[in-house]
């Protein structure tokens, strides 16, 4: 199974050269390679926390989402959304903040930053804190559980927020796990070598400082204007300059070769003047800005474009959310009324809820089906719709009798169930082959120990 790389970009501001060298490029990189699948989306909730301004919003999510894009994401690979168009999250974070210690979100920085800073202008600890603020772990949590996450790459300032992922998806497996692990523990990817970038007076890069290089929105004409203004010393032209303390030199580096960087600190070395180095490094930036602000200028012009891309995107991601919702709801006792009297025999005793187990329901449609449910709750199969319970009825009555059915791989990341050559169910869509064969391997357990029980 691919390695599944998972990150979110809060909607707040619009990108700039800081979060290209930081967070993009290297983002774009990583999941343009071979068995990784990646998932990056426009944590547009989390936005809301921090900005109660709608035109801000709507604006970031359109010009980050389109910075992404133009820096060579690749939407037919990556799995990009917008939090916001995915309800399983919300409804998975509800679930979580469930079994969350009230205690443990105390303890998070960026709640008791905010503490802090109250308590040391002689304020309510707790003035002006939403329940978003408090809770915003648990919605990041939500993120990254819904979908298995392995890695997240995060800033330093997020470990935190991953580590208590982890703790939420423990308890959570602890209580309703009955011994599988319903989410994968997710770890933090820090870049240990992407440096964080200087800004124009050498603090890092951050709008807080009021310090950015815009990144593509303003065109290369905003870009090279704040490049004009980088603070530098007072060194005449012709004066021997030191690259090590210039954080001009700094932003060239993040964006040159070696070779090419190492021609730039001999040039400052030889007294190469200030402007001219300005010059040179916004030339050498905007090499690769260039190619970035063609596909930044074509798709702002056509924001249909680009909401069919995120809407296929986020139907991308809900064919996993859907299924795993459902599972986690099964798991945490929010169940059909209909599914335990099918399944009456099964869980009448305490070791067989355990079990994997047949589940009767209704569909959207009003037509009868059965699912096949493994032991954590994670569906293997789901019945073909019949026009009556009878119907359906019958064939969970021969399956359970432990009659030969056969299991059978279909070509696509899919098994179906036949019975006298008749295929009566199939898995849901697993996300590759070897996904799809261990799923395989658990509906023959699952129908194995349901015949023999
Ligand atoms: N909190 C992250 C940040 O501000 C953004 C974010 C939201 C995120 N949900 C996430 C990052 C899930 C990684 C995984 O940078």
């Amino acid at each position: 199974m691919n390695t599944r790389v998972l990150t979110g970009i809060t909607t707040t501001g619009t990108p700039h050269l800081g979060n290209y060298v930081g967070a993009i490029r290297p983002a774009v990189a990583a999941s343009a390679q071979p068995g990784v699948d990646a998932f990056f989306f426009l944590a547009d909730y989390h936005a809301l926390i921090k900005c109660d301004d709608p035109a801000r919003i709507a604006r970031s999510r359109l010009e980050i989402a389109v910075t992404w894009l133009a820096a060579g994401l690749d939407p037919e690979k990556v799995t990009f959304y917008r939090q916001s168009d995915i309800p399983e999250i919300p409804e998975l974070c509800w679930l979580l903040t469930c079994v969350t210690g009230k205690g443990l979100m105390n303890r998070a920085h960026a709640y008791k930053a905010s503490v802090d800073q109250n308590v040391a202008k002689g304020e309510e600890p707790d003035d002006g804190v939403t329940m978003g603020l408090f809770s915003y772990p648990v919605l990041m949590a939500a993120d990254i559980l819904m979908f298995n996450a392995h890695r997240v790459p995060v800033g330093r300032d997020q470990i935190q927020h991953i580590e208590m992922a982890r703790d939420i998806a423990q308890r959570f497996n602890h209580l309703y796990g009955q011994g599988q692990e319903l989410f994968v523990l997710p770890e933090a990817a820090i870049e240990e070598d992407v440096a964080t970038l200087p800004g124009l007076d050498g603090r890092k890069m951050s709008k807080s400082y009021n310090n950015t290089i815009p990144l593509l929105e303003g065109g290369a004409k905003a870009t090279r204007a704040a490049i004009m203004r980088i603070v530098t010393d007072s060194r005449e032209p012709g004066e021997p300059k030191d690259p090590g303390s210039s954080h001009l030199y700094t932003l060239y580096k993040a964006f040159a070769a070696p070779e090419e960087t190492a021609s730039f600190a001999r040039a400052l070395e030889d007294g190469l003047g200030w402007g001219e180095a300005k010059q040179a490094l916004f030339e050498r930036i905007e090499r690769d800005l260039a190619p970035m602000r063609e596909r930044y200028e074509a798709l702002m012009a056509r924001p249909d474009q680009l909401e069919e891309i995120l809407m296929a995107g986020a139907e991308r991601a809900r064919r996993i959310a859907r299924p795993r919702m459902q599972a986690l709801r099964e798991a945490v006792g929010l169940r059909s009324l209909v599914a335990p009297r099918a399944a009456a025999k099964p869980a009448a005793s305490g070791k067989a809820a355990r079990q994997a187990r047949f589940v009767s329901f209704r569909d959207e449609d009003g037509r009868f089906r059965f699912r096949l449910l493994a032991a954590d709750g994670v569906e293997l199969l789901c019945s073909v719709a019949y026009d009556d319970p009878k119907s359906a009825g019958a064939v969970l009555k021969r399956l359970q009798g432990g009659e030969a059915a056969q299991l059978q791989a279909e070509d696509g990341p899919r098994f179906v169930l036949r019975l006298d050559e008749q295929v009566v169910a199939a898995s849901p869509a697993a996300d590759d082959l070897a996904a799809r064969d261990a799923l395989l391997a658990r509906a023959r357990q699952a129908l194995a120990a349901l015949a023999a029980g």
